[in-house]
């Protein structure tokens, strides 16, 4: 029904009668010993979910003789008459929690106790989400801590209400060029994001244009301290994408050069009056000389010189500049094959280690290039030794298929975290460096591109809900599995028939894979038409000067990334994966042509020589998505006719786009190699 598809994970459905027996006890009474905004906000949740589930509570200030569920912060007094020992909170994160059952004169309790009011809320959708999961409540001894400290999303929403690379309709906070006040959409987008654990959101698009540069006036400000309001309510703290030449757009200065004393000051009065506003306000994301923005080059200045010229004046405050590293040559010569875009992040930023101030965070997209179904780990993780840094991921799914094809990214957002990058030695893996515990970091975490629009179902199709909930789930506990994770919200989501479970659960954890079957191959990456960037253009990027090309001639294909005669990119890594890539012995498959230039009889370590591996993948992918189909259309009668048309349409979608993919690629590598397919199959 648009019903679920509007709630996605936090649906309630009414439970069979044997579970509500199991947790009716539990669920009459609801006892809150402590009181604030946070805390209002898991009342409401907690009587929302388990009225739905089962029944209406009934809600206490005070403990009572009698089973219920208790929810506290660890510092309230009461808690030492339940017996709870909530020491191990003493060293944990401050959004932790534990949920316990226990015995309180002689009733089975549950306590849900948070180290501040946050982990209090963290762990009323964490007991909701056991219920939905349908696990047993009686010997709960749940102790959660979040791998990361920040959390967060970054919208590309501009106030026009499009979304660039919104996949999902349109904005949700603005429309033509006014903000929306949807009050409830709101705040049941903070409840999503909140139950999975995002503490952290920025509302406007990185390429921050003219009226959106308005956002810190006095005229919008009011507006977006509305969104802060609601925000907060559900333990987020809310950030503006600003111009870095609002000086000049909006301050009527002649410059934006950041040892300016006037530029300064115009900044340390902004930043006031902001917080004036919102007093809780995040801070400041940058995307500064990117893609013809304007930056600190212009004044021939450093980018440490421009960030810490917006954290000085955001630092009376507590607030943060997240300043993202995608500087690159968007206007390259094709011709010049020394310059390589790959390269661009850690040759700007490495250099700069140490300079900035401890409230500037940089912002390093997981791969060198931008977001391709494949790419390597960018080599500045690691690197980095003496900066604040976060990692950034795209849950939008501008190259993985727009949220047409399905494309579940958690099991490629886990290949990043678990990537070694040897910089401490074996085990200096990504999730260590952006948890902040490898480099001791004031200030880390894992921040993401939004997918979510206002279609009803958020996300456009109902199955990219998944990497919503999914990059939520796995940035606050980066142990869990991909298996689990899509389990987990399959069951949430769709209920717990086996055949419904198996079927999309399998479909999620291949789809990644379907998708690079009949995409790009071997790590290569683009081939995607220019502009839009669904569908295929092999040749859309290669004369082109955004630094994004394969090199394919009637020989072979491929980028030369290594020492000896490519572009030295490899050299970037700390040494074992420096060899580990920069030989073609070693290098693995699926990042071959990421790294070298090869023959297309080069043989890959499957066995295969690249070209047939080309046409064998291309075939292969497409049949995939044929099976996909079928299997989808196997559960009809278990899915309501609304989300099912609507997987349904999108799969349709899908299948003409591989079919496309497929034969444009295969028809460009047989014309470029003229080797022909070992099966004889159709190639035109
Ligand atoms: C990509 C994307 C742009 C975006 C940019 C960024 O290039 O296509 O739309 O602005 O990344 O991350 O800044």
């Amino acid at each position: 029904t648009l019903e679920a598809a509007y709630h996605c994970w936090l649906q309630y459905n009414k439970l069979d009668s044997s579970i509500e027996e199991h947790y009716q006890t539990y669920c009459e009474t609801l006892v809150f010993l402590d009181h604030s905004q946070i805390i209002q906000a898991a009342k409401e949740e907690l009587v929302q979910g388990i009225t739905s589930m089962i029944h209406p509570p009934s809600v206490h200030a005070v403990p009572l003789e009698k089973p219920s569920i208790v929810l506290a912060t660890y510092e309230n007094n009461q808690l030492k008459d339940y017996g709870i020992n909530t020491t191990v909170l003493d060293h944990l994160q401050e959004d932790s929690y534990l949920i316990q059952t226990i015995t309180y004169k002689n009733h089975h309790t549950i306590a849900i106790i948070g180290k501040q009011d946050k982990g209090v809320l963290y762990g009323a959708f964490h007991l909701l989400r056991l219920m939905q999961m349908r696990e047993n409540l009686n010997e709960l001894a749940i102790i959660e801590n979040p791998s990361n400290q920040i959390r967060m999303i970054n919208h590309w929403d501009n106030m026009d209400g499009s979304i660039e690379r919104g996949y999902s309709g349109d904005s949700i906070f603005y429309k033509d060029y006014e903000f929306i006040h949807d009050i409830k959409r709101i705040k049941d987008y903070a409840r999503l994001l909140s139950s999975i654990g995002i503490n952290s959101l920025s509302i406007n698009n990185v390429n921050v244009h003219k009226v959106e540069t308005n956002l810190i006036t006095k005229e919008m400000l009011p507006s977006v301290a509305e969104i802060a309001d609601i925000m907060r309510c559900y333990g987020i703290t809310t950030y503006l994408s600003v111009n870095y030449a609002s000086t000049i757009e909006i301050g009527n200065l002649p410059t934006a050069d950041p040892l300016d004393k006037d530029v300064q000051q115009w900044w340390i009065e902004k930043t006031k009056e902001i917080y004036q506003h919102i007093p809780d306000f995040g801070g400041f994301i940058v995307k500064a000389d990117s893609e013809h923005r304007p930056g600190p080059f212009t004044y021939n200045r450093t980018h440490a010189d421009g960030a810490n010229m917006l954290a000085k004046a955001l630092e009376p405050f507590g607030g943060l500049v997240f300043w993202r590293c995608f500087v690159y040559n968007c206007l390259q010569d094709w011709r010049d094959r020394k310059t390589d875009r790959a390269r661009a992040a850690y040759d700007h930023f490495k250099p700069l280690d140490g300079e900035f101030m401890d409230n500037v965070i940089l912002q390093i997209k997981n791969g060198p290039m931008d977001f391709q179904v494949r790419e390597p780990v960018s080599p500045l993780f690691g690197a980095l030794q003496n900066t604040n840094h976060v990692l950034e991921f795209q849950v939008a799914q501008e190259y993985t298929g727009q949220q047409k094809d399905l494309c579940f990214l958690v099991p490629q957002w886990k290949e990043v975290l678990d990537f070694d990058t040897h910089a401490k030695g074996e085990g200096t893996t990504i999730k260590s460096i952006v948890d902040g515990s490898q480099f001791d970091l004031t200030y880390s975490g894992i921040t993401a591109v939004s997918n979510i629009g206002n279609d009803m179902n958020w996300t456009g199709n109902t199955l990219a809900q998944a990497n919503f909930f999914g990059y939520g789930r796995l940035i606050w506990n980066t142990d869990l599995t991909s298996e689990e994770i899509a389990n987990e919200w399959v069951r949430i989501t769709f209920g717990h028939d086996d055949e419904v479970v198996s079927t999309i659960t399998k479909m999620l954890l291949h789809s990644w894979e379907i998708y690079e079957n009949y995409t790009a191959p071997l790590g290569v990456g683009w081939m995607i038409n220019p502009g839009h960037h669904y569908g295929p253009n092999i040749e859309g990027y290669e004369y082109s000067l955004w630094g994004t090309y394969h090199f394919s001639d009637c020989f072979g294909t491929g980028v030369n990334r290594t020492i000896k005669d490519g572009t030295g990119y490899t050299s970037q890594y700390y040494p074992e994966n420096t060899s580990l890539y920069d030989s073609i012995e070693t290098c693995p498959d699926n990042l071959l042509l990421f790294f070298h230039h090869v023959p297309y009889r080069h043989q890959l370590k499957s066995g295969k020589t690249v070209i047939q591996h080309i046409y064998d993948t291309h075939f292969l992918g497409v049949e995939q998505v044929q099976d996909m189909i079928q299997k989808w259309k196997q559960l009809e009668q278990n899915i309501d006719s609304y989300r099912y048309k609507n997987v349904l349409d999108r799969f349709n979608m899908q299948l003409e786009n591989a079919i496309e993919w497929r034969d444009c690629i295969n028809t460009y590598f047989f014309r470029h190699s003229g080797i022909q397919d070992e099966h004889s199959r159709l190639i035109y």
